[in-house]
């Protein structure tokens, strides 16, 4: 069965390019991204692996431990790392699974038969301290996915696991939030003391609370 939002990401053990690593353990107490590759020497994925490693410090800001996957043994991953940096200007600098056997692939459902046999399409698992699943995407092979994106939405769910907030459509860190329908307007004016607009009764847009205060002093 599909790994739905909130479930439990499933533990394992695996090679990767940083040496073995179980899933769990090495999530610790934080946020993880692990997201699929359907092989490696292959363009897009080449272009993806270095775009994400010239993001890690954001994701290092965040909180976010990230992992990739390709279905190539370790020796190919280091060959092919070569060529990211070459070619990408930036250096892996964090693990990729070493998914010969499938294992971790078959356990996330990574590979779609329909798509293809033998790859895993482009999927991408946020996962949140409690280790549940926040966030699943789904990609084909053939369109690299937008990694700032993933930025944007670990921003939001970071938000929203904090605050009685719902970020709306097209949101970037920084934009007026939606207070959540649970909270009541009584509610709300302690939990939002810099106050709201009223849109409708059920869209009342406030300032990002944890940029409020900052915003109240300018
Ligand atoms: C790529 O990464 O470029 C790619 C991988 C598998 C199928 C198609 C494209």
């Amino acid at each position: 069965m599909a790994i739905r939002l909130g479930d439990t990401a499933p533990d394992f053990t695996a090679e990767t390019t940083e040496g073995t690593i179980k899933f769990h353990e090495w999530l610790g107490d934080g946020w993880g991204i692990l997201f699929s590759h359907p092989k490696d020497y292959t363009p897009v994925c080449t272009t993806e692996l270095g775009e994400a490693a010239r993001l890690k410090p954001q994701f290092d800001k965040r909180g976010v431990k990230v992992i990739g996957l390709s279905v190539d043994p370790l020796d190919r991953h280091a060959g092919w790392a070569k060529d990211i940096e070459e070619t990408q200007g930036t250096a892996l600098n964090f693990p990729v699974i070493a998914d010969g056997e499938r294992a971790v692939s078959n356990l996330y459902e990574m590979i779609h038969p329909n798509a293809s046999e033998t790859f895993t399409v482009r999927s991408v698992f946020v996962i949140g301290p409690d280790k549940k699943v926040k966030l699943t995407l789904t990609y084909p092979a053939s369109t690299g996915r937008n990694f700032d994106e993933l930025l944007r939405v670990i921003d939001s769910l970071q938000l929203t696991a904090n605050y009685s907030v719902a970020t709306p459509v097209n949101w970037n860190d920084g934009d007026d939030v939606i207070i959540a329908t649970s909270v009541s307007d009584q509610d709300a004016k302690e939990k939002f003391p810099n106050g709201w607009t009223t849109v409708k009764p059920y869209l009342r847009l406030t300032k990002q609370p944890d940029k409020a205060a900052a915003a109240a002093s300018e």
